[in-house]
């Protein structure tokens, strides 16, 4: 029972301090917590037999820690705590037409910066 209620406690706290700073994603990789890591998915919708298409799915994990003193000097307003959040993102793609589709087909992903306008 014990580390149930520490994780719980812990999530709680990360949570709330990522919607204090306002660093709560509209997407839910933070709250599905139990969703698979970021990784290759095929594209269903345009894939064809011989010619997948693949995308970046998954979760990464997002963290809020104190503003190191250096970055802080580099910040227009300085913040004494930093939220990073990552998303998975397409580390590498290439652009592909498939049923006169623009596409991208990713060929690697990675958790890196999340792109507001996610579509
Ligand atoms: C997408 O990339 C994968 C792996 O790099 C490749 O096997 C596949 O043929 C590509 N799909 C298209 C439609 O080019
Ligand atoms: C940040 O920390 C400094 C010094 O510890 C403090 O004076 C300031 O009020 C803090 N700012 C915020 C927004 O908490």
């Amino acid at each position: 029972m014990i580390p149930i209620i520490k994780y719980t406690g812990a999530t709680i706290l990360l949570l709330t301090v990522l919607i204090q700073t306002g660093q709560l994603y509209p997407h839910h990789d933070i709250m599905n917590f139990g969703c698979e890591e970021c990784k290759l998915k095929e594209n269903n919708i345009f894939s064809k037999p011989g010619a997948p298409v693949y995308q970046c799915m998954g979760c990464c994990f997002s963290r809020a820690y104190p503003t190191p003193l250096r970055s802080k000097k580099t910040m227009l307003v300085p913040k004494n705590i930093t939220s990073e959040a990552t998303c998975c993102v397409a580390k590498e793609v290439k652009r592909v037409i498939v049923n006169d589709v623009k596409l991208v087909n990713h060929t690697d992903c990675h958790c890196s910066t999340c792109y507001y306008h996610k579509s």
